[in-house]
């Protein structure tokens, strides 16, 4: 049975060739590269920062790994606290890197939805045997009580709608940015760096299980690594124009990248 449910109507939603159906008749088309957009308020646009460029960008930095401490730890997690044949979820999945990391190691059934259609569109030109959707956090078109494991890196947090599309007793990990994170790298963009917070989301019911810590040192050697790494930082947006020119002039940047994984539970 599938787990995906109408964005209208909320019953079932069933496959049938190159559509997903519901009893009411809400039909949604599958695109071309495999993903299907359940966001009835979005049917064309993309209403997030990250234009195609920068959806791109992001995906060859990941691509060369330099977050694979990161994608490592999301693994172990999915392993420790989720089985074979399993529903796993991706919330806020963008162009697919941690999720496809998971297929390749794991025999899970795996989901993964953002609200940008340019990053739904990515994750599923990655060809994982993964079944991707362009939805909203705050209305996820899955049915109550359907996921056995979920993950959500960098993202806005929604509890409720989280809590209610996890079984019970189901996990979920989430990860924010550790206290060094591309430390180096706001040195040379601020006068005055701050270290990250670390604070954990506000996660309403779900229940904290465990608080993992992991951190790598990278080393960039070229202005468009420097650059990619860049877009994919809030400080892309808030950064004064002599930080980034700066930033600019660098070709070889050196970096610590740490990142804090918060682990709940859903309660019965
Ligand atoms: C910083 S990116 C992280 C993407 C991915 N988790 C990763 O770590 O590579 C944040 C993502 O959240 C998505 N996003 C933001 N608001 C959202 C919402 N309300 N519903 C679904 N996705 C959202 C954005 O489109 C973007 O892809
Ligand atoms: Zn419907």
């Amino acid at each position: 049975m599938g787990i995906l449910s109408c964005p209208v109507c909320k019953q079932e939603l069933k496959r049938e060739n190159r559509i997903y159906k519901c009893a009411n008749n809400h039909c949604f088309d599958i695109a071309k590269e495999g993903y299907v957009n359940l966001n009835s308020k979005n049917k064309s646009g993309d209403s997030t920062g990250d234009n195609k460029e920068m959806a791109v960008a992001r995906r060859d930095f990941l691509n060369k790994g330099y977050f694979n401490v990161l994608a490592n730890a999301v693994l172990s997690c999915a392993n420790k606290y989720s089985k074979d044949g399993d529903n796993v979820l991706d919330i806020c999945c963008g162009e697919g890197y941690y999720l496809h990391f998971l297929t390749k190691a794991l025999n899970r059934r795996f989901y993964g939805f953002d609200l940008s259609k340019n990053m739904v569109r990515l994750a599923s030109k990655r060809k994982s045997d993964a079944t991707f959707f362009v939805a909203n956090i705050a209305n996820i078109p899955l049915k109550n009580n359907a996921v056995d494991f979920a993950f959500h890196l960098f993202a806005p947090f929604h509890a409720s709608e989280f809590s209610r599309v996890l079984k019970n007793d189901a996990y979920i990990v989430t990860a924010v940015a550790g206290e060094n994170h591309l430390y180096s790298l706001k040195e040379v963009l601020y006068d005055t760096p701050y270290k990250n917070d670390e604070n954990p989301p506000d996660a309403g019911d779900l229940i904290l299980v465990e608080k993992i810590k992991v951190k790598d040192t990278i080393v960039l050697n070229s202005k468009e690594e420097i650059s990619a790494l860049f877009q994919m930082t809030p400080y892309y947006y808030h950064t004064p124009s002599d930080g980034k020119q700066k930033l600019e002039k660098l070709d070889r940047l050196k970096t610590d990248v740490e990142f804090v994984l918060y682990v709940y539970k859903k309660r019965k």
